[in-house]
């Protein structure tokens, strides 16, 4: 069994006695209540007997909760999706969802399903304009074959058997046609591919390693190549559960045996040297968003790439589709259900293939960084060249011989907390108490640099995500001049606050948490800022009408409801002193 990276934890029914043909795998989709598992029950049910030649897997869908989920796990090794529709209601939201998620995860075959028929009187002319409207809408997503068939999954009429209901329908009944349609083993077809899932030494002179074919064939003899590194090695052996294989094949789960000791871990994809993938650090793909919280360009995820994972963002998205329309839509962001065309960046380069070209090695899920929890699905279109052109400038002046010459060592002391709680004036003291004593320290202050660098951006989650990650990298090449650097933003969000400590060295991102209560904050009302936003003339206020994230575990956590500013700045300045910055 293949497990895509896009369907961990898939549950699969079969249907009918297992035939010698190649199976077919498919997904029923459509809104809520309009007949997915009756369809497949009674598929599961009536053709126990009925169907010799080919084995039926249906991708189960349990549930409605989650719906674009459960359809994208389904579609991902699905050939074939039956969408179906009430023959009341007619082509609605949810069925064009589904049918551009089930193309865009490369399903080529439809049926449109024209369900409870028999509610509709078994009647022609409502099958037709169904049909009708349908096609016009799904003529861009470029299905090889779409067969519309009028059913009734209740009482039965041309799932299995042909109705006596509907001498107008010509057409093959459900099963038959299921049984017949023909559909490309493409993963077969596909040159080698395979991501090690572990490395195993079952003795000091060899080395396994273990996963599943993701795609084509290997054989011992084969020349292989690690994608990532273009290490060159020849597979010796290939074993398998039940013993020796003389070859295996896409969905095997296999050890192969190398004759070189070459350096291969988790993660890495093994492929033949004539025919590798792609190996970049950015590319362009479909993202489906699955989450609540919206994806946000900048923002660090996770990406799981077959059994690879790195740090990832969105660098940018191209646009969002509209579902109804297909049409191309500007957007600064991606909501709950949504689907956009996105580049990717990772930190490090990951091998790949066009999506189009193998289902395996071209999807990937991302991940929150905080929870762990998918939320979004991708699909690869292309590499991004660009990536590979551009390359770090080796300097000789050091980090440390900056630094030295001041006599300190260099840090990054990032103030967050709310608007008033007293930031900028802690920093502000802190800098006068460091430059009295002969330190080279700078303040990079959210309202200041707001009229520069940042002057392009605004109070949404997405401009303020942006507007942290520039921050950071600003801090950073401070750092590396060899200064104390203050900054000194509201940073609300855990995540990008994370993202910035991870740009520098161990010891060298001190966070502070300047702590006062919002009503604290709100009496101060240093600049009358929450008293237009209490009147709602400003948007998106901190505390107010957008989210604060408390840090978790900050290095120094300041009372600054209570206890004075110049009080708190000399706390940190002893922090430093006790800990030898300078
Ligand atoms: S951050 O959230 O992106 O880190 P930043 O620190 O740059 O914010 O800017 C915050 C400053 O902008 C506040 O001190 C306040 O003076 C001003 N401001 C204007 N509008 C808002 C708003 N909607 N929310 C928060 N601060 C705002």
């Amino acid at each position: 069994m293949q497990h895509t990276p896009l369907d961990p934890t898939r549950h699969l029914r079969e249907t009918g006695p297992i035939g010698d043909g190649t199976p077919l795998r498919f997904i029923a989709c459509g809104s809520a209540d309009v007949g997915k598992s009756t369809l497949i029950a009674r598929l599961l049910h009536d053709t126990r007997f009925a169907t010799e030649t080919r084995r039926l897997i249906a991708a189960d869908m349990p549930g409605h909760a989650r719906d674009t989920r459960n359809v994208v796990a389904g579609a991902a090794t699905a050939d074939l999706a039956v969408i179906l529709v009430d023959a009341r209601q007619g082509v609605v939201a949810q069925t064009r969802r589904h049918s551009r998620i089930a193309a865009l995860l490369g399903i080529r075959h439809a049926v449109l399903a024209v369900n409870k028929i028999d509610l509709a009187g078994y009647d022609r002319e409502v099958f037709q304009r169904i049909v009708e409207d349908y096609r016009a809408f799904a003529e861009p997503l470029a299905f090889a074959s779409l067969l519309a068939i009028p059913i009734s999954a209740r009482c039965g009429d041309n799932v299995v058997t042909r109705s006596a209901e509907m001498g107008w329908y010509a057409g093959p009944v459900l099963l038959e046609y299921l049984e017949s349609v023909e559909v490309a083993n493409r993963a077969l077809d596909q040159p080698f591919r395979m991501h090690v899932e572990c490395a195993d030494r079952p003795n000091r002179d060899s080395c396994g390693y273990s996963g599943t074919v993701a795609s084509g064939r290997v054989r011992p003899g084969d020349r292989i190549v690690v994608a990532s590194t273009g290490c060159e090695s020849r597979v010796r052996s290939i074993t398998a559960r039940n013993g020796q294989l003389a070859e295996a094949a896409a969905g095997d789960a296999v050890t192969l045996m190398l004759t070189d000791e070459v350096d291969v871990s988790r993660g890495d994809l093994l492929a033949p040297p004539d025919k590798r993938p792609e190996v970049s650090d950015q590319f362009a793909a479909h993202v489906v968003w699955m989450h609540d919280e919206p994806l946000i360009p900048g923002r660090p995820y996770r990406l799981r790439i077959g059994t690879r994972t790195v740090a990832a963002s969105i660098t940018e998205i191209k646009h969002r589709e509209d579902v109804d329309t297909l049409q191309k839509l500007a957007a600064k962001t991606l909501r709950l259900d949504e689907i956009g065309f996105v580049n990717v960046e990772t930190h490090e380069p990951v091998a790949f293939d066009p999506y189009d070209a193998n289902r395996e090695t071209g999807a990937f899920v991302l991940l929150d960084r905080l929870s762990d929890v998918t939320v979004g699905a991708g699909m690869i279109r292309f590499g991004l060249r660009r990536a590979t052109n551009v390359h770090w400038q080796a300097l000789d002046v050091t980090k440390a011989s900056r630094a030295g010459i001041k006599g300190q060592q260099p840090c990054c002391l990032w103030f967050t907390g709310l608007s008033g709680s007293g930031k900028s004036t802690i920093a502000n003291l802190l800098e006068r108490k460091l430059c009295a004593h002969g330190r080279h320290t700078f303040i990079l202050d959210g309202d200041n640099t707001r009229h520069g660098l940042n002057r392009d951006l605004g109070f949404t989650d997405a401009d303020r995500v942006e507007n942290i990650r520039r921050a950071a990298h600003v801090a950073r090449l401070m750092v590396d001049s060899g200064l104390i650097v203050l900054v000194s933003f509201i940073s609300p969000f855990e995540a990008e606050r994370r993202m910035a400590r991870e740009l520098f060295e161990s010891g060298e991102f001190i966070e502070v948490f300047v702590d006062a209560p919002l009503e604290v904050c709100e009496r101060r009302d240093v600049k009358g800022l929450y008293k237009k936003a209490r009147a709602g003339q400003i948007q998106n206020f901190t505390g107010i009408s957008s989210r604060y994230e408390p840090p978790g575990k900050p290095d120094l956590h300041l009372q600054a409801g209570t206890t004075p500013a110049d009080a708190l700045a000399d706390s940190i300045y002893d922090h430093l002193r006790a800990r030898s910055y300078f």
